[in-house]
C-alpha cells in the first residue's frame, strides 16, 4: 500500500479516518494493521494489499485455504498473530472461495489480449487526464494500470485477494489496489473524475452500483461495459438493467452519455477458460458524463 493512499481511505465500517500501524515498510507498507479508533475495526495489510473488509473473519470464512496462505505470506510475527486468530474466529462455512477466485484470476490472465481490453483502451482517449481515478472489480488489474499511463492518482478495488496479488506484479507508483466490497463506504465522500465498472452488473446490484458511483462524481466520467449476462439461477442480481434501462438510469443521474456510445455496442470479450472451452460474449459499453 501506498502511505499516500491513507489521505483516501475510510473505515468500512464507520467511515472514520484510519490510523496505520507499519510493521514492515519499504517504498510501500508491506505489512501492518491499519486502525479504526472510532469502533475499533482493524484491516491487515498482506504483501503490501488493505483487506478492507469489515469483518476479516467473515471473509476469511468464506476462503478457509486463503486464510492458511495469508498466514505463510506474513512475515512479521505480529501480522501472523493477527490473521491466526482472526482465523480462530471464523465460523465454518462449508464453500470455499479460493480456487474459484484464483481459477477466474487465471482466466482473466489468459484472457488479456482479447478485442475487448483494446476496444476499450482506444474509446477511453476521449476522457481527459484525471486527478482521481477508481476501477470496480479491477481483477487481476489488466485496464488499472493502463489508466496509471494517463492519470495521476488510480485506485483498483477488488473482493478477490488472489486478483490484487497478480495486479500488485504490475507495480506502478501513483495505482493502489484494496481489497474491499465495492458497495462499502471505502473512499467516505472523496470525489473521483473517472469510475470504471467493467462487467460487474451481474455481481453488484446494478441500481444500488448506479446510485453509488453518482454519489462519488461531481464532475467526472463513468465508463460502463457489460453483456448483460443477468441469469444466475439464486445468485442473479434483483434489479438486472438492459442496454436501454441503464443509459436511461444514468441519464436520470444527471449523467449524458457521449454520443459515440448512445448506441449499444457488441464488442467480442472472450474468455479462455481451458484450452478447450472459450466463452464468447458481445459487450456494451457505456461512457456516461456529469
Ligand atoms: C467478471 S469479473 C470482471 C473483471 C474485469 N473488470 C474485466 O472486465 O476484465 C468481475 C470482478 O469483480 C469482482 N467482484 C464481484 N463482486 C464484487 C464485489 N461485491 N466487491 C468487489 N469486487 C467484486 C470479482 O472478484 C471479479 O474480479
Ligand atoms: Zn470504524
Amino acid at each position: 500500500m501506498l502511505e499516500s493512499s491513507l489521505h483516501f481511505l475510510r473505515c468500512v465500517g464507520c467511515g472514520s479516518k484510519l490510523e496505520i500501524d507499519a510493521f514492515m515498510a519499504d517504498k510501500e507498507i508491506e505489512e501492518g494493521i491499519l486502525e479504526c479508533k472510532n469502533c475499533n475495526l482493524l484491516f491487515p495489510i498482506v504483501e503490501k494489499i488493505p483487506i478492507m473488509w469489515n469483518d476479516f473473519p467473515i471473509y476469511l470464512a468464506s476462503r478457509r485455504s486463503l486464510g492458511g496462505m495469508l498466514y505463510g505470506l506474513a512475515k512479521t510475527s505480529k501480522l501472523k498473530n493477527f490473521i491466526k486468530s482472526s482465523l480462530s474466529k471464523t465460523v465454518h462455512v462449508h464453500d470455499d472461495r479460493t480456487m474459484l477466485e484464483e481459477r477466474w484470476s487465471n482466466i482473466y490472465q489468459n484472457s488479456k489480449t482479447s478485442k475487448f481490453y483494446s476496444v476499450l483502451k482506444n474509446n477511453l482517449d476521449s476522457v481527459e487526464k484525471s486527478r482521481l481515478v477508481v476501477e470496480y472489480g479491477c481483477s487481476i488489474g489488466t485496464v488499472t494500470s493502463f489508466l496509471a499511463e494517463f492519470h495521476n492518482t488510480v485506485f483498483g478495488i477488488d473482493r478477490s485477494f488472489a486478483a490484487l496479488r497478480q495486479a500488485k506484479q504490475l507495480h506502478k507508483n501513483n495505482v493502489d489496489y484494496f481489497v474491499s466490497d465495492i458497495l462499502s463506504p471505502l473512499f467516505g465522500s472523496s470525489k473521483f473524475d473517472l469510475v470504471l465498472a467493467l462487467n460487474i452488473l451481474e455481481l453488484v446490484e446494478p441500481v444500488e452500483l448506479l446510485n453509488h458511483v453518482s454519489k462519488q462524481i461531481s464532475s467526472g466520467y463513468f465508463v460502463i461495459a457489460d453483456p448483460y449476462d443477468f441469469d444466475r439461477g439464486e445468485n442473479s442480481v434483483k434489479k438486472p438493467l438492459d442496454e436501454k434501462t441503464l443509459r436511461t438510469n444514468l441519464k436520470n443521474l444527471g449523467f449524458e452519455i457521449l454520443s459515440k456510445t448512445e448506441n449499444p455496442s457488441h464488442i467480442p470479450w472472450t474468455l479462455h477458460l481451458n484450452y478447450r472451452a472459450t466463452l464468447h460474449y458481445e459487450v456494451d459499453l457505456v461512457i456516461a458524463k456529469k
